[in-house]
C-alpha cells in the first residue's frame, strides 16, 4: 500500500505492514516529512512528561560510518539517510528550568492545575530519587516509546525502519559526542528511510504462548 504525508497509513495497516528494512534506497527524506516525522516522535507520552530522550539525527556520511561501525557494521545505518539514535537523559528531571519549562508549558495549556504543578514539584524528585539505579531503566523506557512512535509514523508516511539493539554503547556514545556522559544511555538506534527491499513479515508465536489472562500460565484465547 503506498502511503505519504498527505495520505497517511491507518495506525492499524501502519503497524502491521511494518518490518525491519536491511537495505535503503540512496534517496533523501524531505524535509517537510522529516520536521513532521519528528514531530510525531516527541509527541509520545513520557513519565510525568519529563521527554527525558535525547534524539539524534544522524545524517552526514562521516557520521553515518562511524555509527555503522559502532553497530557491528551493520550497512542499514550506512545506507539510510537518517538514523535516529534514542539516547535517555537519565538526570532530566534534576535540571530545575527544564522542569520549569514542563510546569509552565503544562499551566498555560491548562492541561495541569497549579495544584497537580505543586504535587509534581514534591513528587517527580521523591520519586526519581527512590528508583535508585532504577532511573537509567525508567529514562530508557521513555526513550522506547518515542522510538515506537517513530517506527509507526515513518511507516504511515511510506518510509521504513529497523529498530536495533546491535551496538557497543561506549562507541555510540563517543559518535554523538558523550563520550564523558554517565547518565547518557542509548536505547536505540533506529535507521529510517526508503526501502529497497520487500521483507516479509517473519510470523509471531500463538498468543497463548506469551498473552496471559490474570495470571501467567492462563493463556489468552487458550
Ligand atoms: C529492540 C530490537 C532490536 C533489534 N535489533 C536489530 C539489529 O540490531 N539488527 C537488525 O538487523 N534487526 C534488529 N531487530 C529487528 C528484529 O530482528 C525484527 O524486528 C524481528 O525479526 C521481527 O521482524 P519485523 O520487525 O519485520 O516484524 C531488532 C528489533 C527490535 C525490536
Amino acid at each position: 500500500m503506498s502511503a505519504s504525508l498527505s495520505t497517511p497509513l491507518d495506525t492499524f495497516t501502519a503497524i502491521e505492514e511494518r518490518r525491519s528494512i536491511k537495505t535503503f534506497k540512496d534517496e533523501p527524506i524531505p524535509s517537510d516529512i522529516l520536521r513532521r516525522l519528528v514531530e510525531l516522535t516527541v509527541a509520545a507520552p513520557s513519565s510525568y512528561n519529563l521527554q527525558d530522550w535525547r534524539i539524534v539525527l544522524v545524517q552526514s556520511k562521516e557520521q553515518k560510518q562511524t555509527l555503522a561501525e559502532a553497530a557491528f557494521g551493520q550497512q542499514q545505518v550506512l545506507e539510510a539517510p537518517v538514523t535516529f539514535v534514542f539516547a535517555a537523559r537519565a538526570t532530566a528531571w534534576r535540571d530545575e528550568s527544564l522542569m520549569e519549562q514542563i510546569y509552565q508549558t503544562a499551566l498555560e495549556r491548562e492541561a495541569w492545575p497549579p495544584k497537580t504543578v505543586d504535587y509534581f514539584r514534591e513528587a517527580i524528585p521523591q520519586f526519581q530519587e527512590n528508583l535508585g539505579p532504577k532511573t537509567r531503566e525508567y529514562a530508557v523506557k521513555d526513550a522506547m516509546i518515542a522510538a515506537t512512535h517513530t517506527a509507526l509514523a515513518a511507516q504511515a508516511m511510506g518510509l521504513s525502519t529497523c529498530y536495533m539493539n546491535g551496538w557497543q554503547e561506549d562507541k555510540v556514545k563517543e559518535v554523538i559526542g558523550a563520550a564523558d556522559d554517565p547518565d547518557l544511555a542509548i536505547a536505540l538506534l533506529l535507521p529510517v528511510g526508503f526501502a529497497a527491499e520487500s521483507r516479509k513479515n517473519p510470523g509471531r508465536l500463538p498468543l497463548s504462548v506469551n498473552v496471559f489472562v490474570d495470571r501467567l500460565g492462563n493463556g489468552f484465547g487458550a
